[in-house]
């Protein structure tokens, strides 16, 4: 496990910038942290990471969006989601063995359909800007991954 502490939403986001960077196909990042944790700062870094230009926003209305990097990254927000059955039947499942990376807010309410091998990010608040971002690599790829991104 890797810990991150972040001063700043600026600082969440590098963090998440320097992970994208790391990412490559079928690459998948579940994101845990309560409401206004940093979660979607987390994404938009994330996607700079990968070279998406694209703005990034909560997809909590649209349940997913697409931005074009040097790989399409796939976002997702799980919050009203009410369990991993229905995304299974909105077929959640096929971006996630795709052709690009993914990245779950929420992915508590996905847990049995989340893939082995896999980046866990948990973000707690630690004061009114500060947050802990532990980075708990599933799988050998994310351990060099976690390692790296740590530093
Ligand atoms: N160190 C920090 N890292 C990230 N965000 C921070 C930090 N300090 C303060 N903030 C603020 O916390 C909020 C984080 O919002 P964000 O939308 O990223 O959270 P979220 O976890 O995606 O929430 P939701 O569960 O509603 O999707 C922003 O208003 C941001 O300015
Ligand atoms: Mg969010």
């Amino acid at each position: 496990m890797a810990l991150c502490i972040s001063g700043s939403e600026k600082e969440t986001e590098d963090i998440g910038c320097r992970l994208g960077a790391k990412l490559d196909k079928g690459g998948f990042v579940a994101l845990y942290g309560e409401l206004g944790a940093g979660k979607t700062a987390f994404v938009r870094g994330l996607a700079r990471g990968l070279s998406a230009g694209e703005a990034v926003s909560s997809p909590t209305f649209t349940l997913m969006h697409r931005y074009e990097g040097r790989l399409p990254v796939y976002h997702f927000d799980a919050y009203r989601l009410k369990n991993a059955d229905e995304a299974e039947e909105l077929g959640f499942e096929e971006y996630f063995y795709g052709d690009g990376v993914c990245v779950v807010e929420w992915a508590e309410k996905l847990q049995n359909i989340l893939p082995g091998e896999r980046m866990d990010v948990k973000i707690t608040r630690a004061g009114e800007n500060i947050r802990e971002i532990a980075l708990i690599p599933c799988g050998k790829k994310y351990e060099r991954i976690a390692a790296e991104v740590g530093k």
